[in-house]
This record gives C-alpha cells, sequence and structure tokens, in this order.
C-alpha cells in the first residue's frame, strides 16, 4: 500500500517525482518545466511524461531508489490533472512497492494542482499580466496545405502510448518499431500514429494494425522483429503476438492481404 502522510512523519520527503500529463509536450517545453520545477523544489527532484515517451513512473522509481532515495513524493503537475490518471496512480505507486525490496521506501501522492483554489486562481491569472500578441497582420488559414489528404499507405499501425503501456514497455516502443519498419524495408508503405489509451492496457505495449483489425502485444525488440517481418513483410499473421480481432475482421475472415484487396 502506498503509505499516507502523517502526523509522525518528522522529516519531510527527500526526492519528488513530478509527474506530467501532456501528449503534445515538445522536448522545448518540457526543458523549460524541468527546469521550473528544478527551481521550485529544494531537494531532489525529477520530472516525467506519464504519456508519450519515456522513462515510465516505474522506470523513475527504480532510478530514484538506485540513487538512495528511500521517501519520494510523487507531485502531479498540470491543470486541472487527469482524473483518470489520478485515480490510477496510487495503485501503481503500491504496485511498485510490492516488487522485490521496494518496500523500504516510502512513497507519498500528492494532491492535483486543481484542488488548491488559490494556486488555481494564480495559476489562471498569471498569464494574463503579460502582453498578447496581436493576429491582425496574420494570413488567415486553417492549415497548411499538406494537411489536405492522408499520405499514401498500405498499413495503418496505431500505437498506444498511453500511461499503462508506458509501464509496459510502451516508452521505447515507437522508436524500437521505427527501426524494425525501416531495417525491412516497409518504412514508408506504414502510417503510423500514436494514440492514447485504447483499452487493453494489460497486453502493452499494444499496436493496432489496419486495414486487417489485427491487435497484437509486442513486448520486446524480437518480438517487434517478427510481427514487421511476418505480417507487413510476408503477409502472414504472428497468432504468437496478436490477441485480439476487430468484430469487422472476423466477420469477413480476413486472413491474409491478398483477401484485402
Ligand atoms: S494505455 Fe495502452 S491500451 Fe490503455
Amino acid at each position: 500500500m502506498v503509505s499516507p502522510t502523517s502526523q509522525h512523519d518528522a522529516e519531510p520527503p527527500r526526492a519528488i517525482l513530478f509527474v506530467v500529463s501532456a501528449y503534445s509536450l515538445r522536448k522545448r517545453a518540457f526543458d523549460r518545466l524541468e527546469a521550473a520545477v528544478e527551481a521550485a523544489a529544494s531537494g531532489p527532484v525529477r520530472l516525467i511524461r506519464l504519456e508519450e515517451t519515456g522513462p515510465s513512473l516505474m522506470d523513475a522509481l527504480d532510478v530514484m531508489r538506485a540513487e538512495g532515495h528511500r521517501s519520494i513524493r510523487v507531485q502531479p503537475l498540470g491543470v486541472p490533472f487527469p482524473e483518470p490518471l489520478m485515480n490510477w496512480l496510487p495503485g501503481v505507486m503500491a504496485d511498485w512497492r510490492a516488487r522485490g525490496r521496494n518496500a523500504d521506501t516510502q512513497l507519498e501522492l500528492g494532491p492535483d494542482p486543481a484542488t488548491d483554489a488559490d494556486a488555481l486562481a494564480r495559476f489562471v491569472a498569471s498569464p494574463l499580466s503579460t502582453p498578447a500578441r496581436s493576429v491582425e497582420r496574420v494570413k488567415p488559414r486553417l492549415g497548411k496545405p499538406g494537411w489536405n489528404a492522408p499520405p499514401d499507405y498500405e498499413f495503418h499501425l496505431l500505437v498506444c502510448t498511453g500511461a499503462r503501456c508506458m509501464i509496459h514497455g510502451a516508452a521505447s516502443f515507437p522508436e524500437m518499431l521505427k527501426e524494425e519498419l525501416k531495417a525491412a524495408g516497409v518504412f514508408d508503405r506504414c502510417l503510423t500514429t500514436r494514440s492514447g489509451c485504447i483499452y487493453p492496457c494489460n497486453q502493452g505495449p499494444v499496436l493496432v494494425l489496419y486495414p486487417h483489425g489485427y491487435w497484437y502485444r509486442l513486448p520486446d525488440q524480437a518480438s517487434t522483429r517478427h510481427f514487421v517481418r511476418e505480417v507487413l513483410v510476408k503477409g502472414g499473421v504472428a497468432e504468437d503476438l496478436r490477441f485480439h480481432t476487430a468484430r469487422a475482421a472476423r466477420a469477413h475472415s480476413i486472413t491474409n492481404l491478398e483477401k484485402l484487396s
């Protein structure tokens, strides 16, 4: 169980792990945020994203414990912090504590920042004191010309990078998949899209292949390579990795690429 903060806790947590949920957070913005959390906290701190790119929560806790920290506060960051992730964090933190010797490390979960009304008001008011940028001279447009049509592709690969798949190794999965697609010469035939949670989190890392409607669990490089060679190159199925078939695909008994054309 996650140890609750109690009155007899004489010392404050020695380390803080800030966790942020932001799919579109690019490196420069992440670096700015990292600098801000380091400036704001007086002890050892780390910042991770729960989705999209690593390290995962479990890996970050492992690293902090390996660094010698035995008291860690996990602090959600972001306004509003997603409620589903807030509800999920205690359980996954408790799961980490139940592994190996991790029970020697006290874990606490900080509150959702949005529950502090004053802090929330300050956060909302803060940008209003900075001058805004005029758009009077900006050319009206709803998007770039290149956004008119989808790229030409044969396979659509939907790769889940949700927080729970991250726990199961999805943090490094998209890059690994890219390498394997290139090595097999099928990179240009694939449209790869990162997605948020698509439900079977316990099977992560999850990949869905369209137009087949097949769902795969690809936990490591060997299985990813096998999927790419067997399914995308040879037109097979890789039954050992497939754990689900979409209803439409089941109804039409799609078993190989020839039948799709
Ligand atoms: S987080 Fe990937 S399926 Fe839920």
